[in-house]
């Protein structure tokens, strides 16, 4: 069961990019009921809106509108944060193209063949480019003036290949361009990690494994299979983690991958 720790974030102001996703969602609550501040962003549309509905009322609770591809967006984020009298000190870069997100829009990648170079070059655009814009403009507007933490977030599928078989007969599949970037995001931390580190400033990667989200019992079975624990992830598991990598409790950690995806990466 994943355990409250009230105040575990008191005190921190925390910027959170893809917000609305299961992920997204479960961190902004978390977090708010751990006492931080949270600055969720996401696209508009439906997602931007049911956080908005969830936690509007919350005053420690803050919705911007980011489309983290978008360079513009990016480069006036941090000053629109701090205009808001903000101050961040724990940033996510959470935002991604997924396979979740693909098949819920209708629109699956196709197979590897049939892989276009703009499919190819959205999701490296989205989920590392947008990553490496946020660090940038961290750097420009915020790092080095007040401590600060930047959690990047790749996958179980990162370091570790996809076993494809699992996705036969299934609505949606793993996609090379998903597996590229989440590896390149490991990269971005190590380099910014040394880059930061004197200048109070810690970059971790979270690798999550597969999270459980109204999936089929077969699938569950198949990932299962590859799980040490014999399970999916509940959302508050990766959540436990996370609340851990925001706060001060990981001060001495930097420049890591942390896996948390039930031993799916020991084997
Ligand atoms: N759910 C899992 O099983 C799992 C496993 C490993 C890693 N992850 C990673 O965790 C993170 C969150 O995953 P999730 O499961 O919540 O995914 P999700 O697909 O539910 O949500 C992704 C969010 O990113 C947003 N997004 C997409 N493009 C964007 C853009 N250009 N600008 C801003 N926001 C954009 C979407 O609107 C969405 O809210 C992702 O980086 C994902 O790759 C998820």
């Amino acid at each position: 069961m994943p355990r409250d720790l009230p105040g575990q974030l008191a005190g921190k102001t925390v910027f959170i990019t893809g917000s609305g996703g299961v992920l997204g969602g479960t961190y902004v609550r978390r977090m708010l009921a751990a006492g931080a501040r949270v600055i969720a962003s996401d696209l508009p549309g439906a997602r931007a809106e049911k956080l908005k509905a969830d936690h509007g009322g919350n005053p420690a609770f803050a919705f911007l509108e980011l489309d983290v591809s978008d360079e513009d967006q990016v480069t006036g984020i941090f000053a629109r944060i701090l205009d808001m009298g903000l101050q961040p000190n724990v940033v996510l870069n959470n935002a991604a193209i997924t396979g979740e997100l693909l098949m819920g829009a209708g629109k699956p990648f196709p197979d590897f063949a049939n892989t276009s170079v703009s499919d190819w070059e959205r999701t490296l655009r989205t989920n590392l480019t947008g990553a490496f814009m946020v660090a940038r403009q961290m750097d420009r507007d915020i790092v080095g003036k007040w401590p600060v933490k930047l959690i990047n977030v790749a996958s179980m599928y990162a370091l570790n290949a996809p076993h494809h078989e699992i996705y036969e007969g299934m609505p949606f599949r793993s996609f090379s361009a998903y597996t590229a970037t989440k590896a390149g995001i490991h990269g971005l931390t190590l380099w910014l990690a040394a880059y930061w580190a004197r200048r109070q400033a810690t970059v971790n990667t979270i690798a999550p494994g597969a999270v459980f989200n109204g999936h089929s019992e077969e699938f569950q079975r198949r990932v299962g299979g590859l799980v040490m624990q014999g399970r999916m992830a509940q959302p508050d598991e990766i959540a436990d983690a996370m609340l851990f990598l925001c706060s001060d409790q990981s001060d001495y950690i930097t420049g890591q991958i942390h896996h948390v995806d039930g031993g799916f990466n020991g084997w």
